[in-house]
């Protein structure tokens, strides 16, 4: 079969053929019929991921067929019986260091897969496992987040940003956003955020403050610099729920934080019963993920480029066959 190679970092990613998957005791074989990308593919071009393994194929995310049932994959794998952290011992994400989704075929285990929501094509579905995992995670069980809270995204464009975003507005919360790019704002306007700011420029948060009012939750994957200025737009009591660190190393004002009894969370993909509730989710309100752009398998560099440029509006695909 055809699929992507991970060689080694800063070495491109490859389209090679290789042997087809084979399954291990109970496994099935899904054939493929689209991946998408996460923004781990790209740290693991650039030598910033855990168990870097030459010859793996990358991916966590994908969508396909088996036995004539149309399927999404868990990318968890042996989370553990702690609901709250995964097991340290046996935890991975599909696609590196285990072989993942940018293949015509994977091998894994049944209690992997999920029906496909029927609403979605197959490149949507794709879009949806690990990015909305993560967000599921994030916005409900460490931001608490309900219909009478006002939710932050920060950095609109991402793809787990995005799907915290839709599951938010899906909710009846009051959502408002942040971005490098004032058309990514516009289109959230366009699809229920209250409003946003550009994250830009300087002292964003004080206009932010002025116009909206403070918000009781905000959603993080950038970290760096511009960690301080999300404590400024926070209400009392107010959720910040962290899952990435895109800009690096944060300062904050410690003031900012304990005066406001402001508590700050980590947050890491989510457990299997938290997929589960992600998918119900995606289902009971239709929410149709928001996907970027879509290249063929063989065109993949294309799609890294573009994760690496920070241009996107929502999830990149692969199309396989
Ligand atoms: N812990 C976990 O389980 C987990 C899971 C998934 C991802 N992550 C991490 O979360 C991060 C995002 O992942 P992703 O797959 O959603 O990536 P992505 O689709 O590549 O999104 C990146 C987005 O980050 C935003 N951004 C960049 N610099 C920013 C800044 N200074 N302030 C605010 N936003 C900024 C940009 O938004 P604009 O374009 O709107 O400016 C950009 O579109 C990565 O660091 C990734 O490794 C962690």
């Amino acid at each position: 079969m055809k699929a992507l190679l991970f060689k080694a970092a800063n070495a491109p990613i490859m389209y090679e053929e290789v042997a087809d998957p084979a399954p291990k005791d109970g496994e099935v074989v899904v054939q493929l019929k689209a991946a998408s990308m996460n923004h781990r593919d790209n740290w693991m071009t650039l030598g910033m991921y855990p168990k870097l393994t030459p010859d793996v194929i990358p991916g966590s995310c994908g969508a396909g067929v088996v036995d004539g049932r149309e399927v999404i994959i868990n990318p968890n794998i042996d989370w553990g019986d702690n609901p709250s952290y995964p097991n340290q011992k046996t935890y991975d994400i599909l696609g590196m260091p285990t072989n993942g989704t940018f293949a015509e075929a994977i091998a894994v285990r049944p209690d992997r897969l999920v029906d496909k929501p029927a609403h979605l094509t197959f490149e949507e579905a794709a879009a949806l496992p690990l990015a909305g995992l993560t967000a599921y995670r994030a916005l409900f069980t460490k931001g608490r987040a309900t219909k009478d809270t006002k939710v932050l995204i920060n950095g609109i464009g991402g793809g787990v940003a995005l799907f915290a975003f839709q599951f938010a507005v899906a909710i009846g919360a009051e959502v408002f956003v942040t971005s490098s790019s004032d058309e990514k704002i516009a289109k959230a306007i366009e699809m229920g955020a209250k409003g946003g700011a550009n994250y830009k420029e300087e002292r964003w948060a004080k206009g932010f403050t002025k116009q909206f009012g403070r918000v009781d939750v905000v959603i993080d994957s950038a970290g760096g610099d511009g960690f301080a200025s999300l404590l400024k737009v926070c209400n009392p009591l107010a959720r910040i729920a962290v899952y990435g660190g895109t800009r690096g190393m944060s300062k904050l004002s410690p003031p900012d934080l304990f005066f406001k009894e402001i508590e700050i969370y980590g947050s890491t993909m989510g457990n299997d019963e938290e997929f589960l509730k992600m998918v119900e989710l995606v289902n009971q309100q239709k929410i149709r993920p928001v996907v970027d752009s879509v290249f063929d398998l063989s065109d993949h560099l294309k799609g890294y480029e573009r994760m690496r440029q920070g241009s996107q509006f929502g999830k990149i695909v692969f199309r396989i066959k």
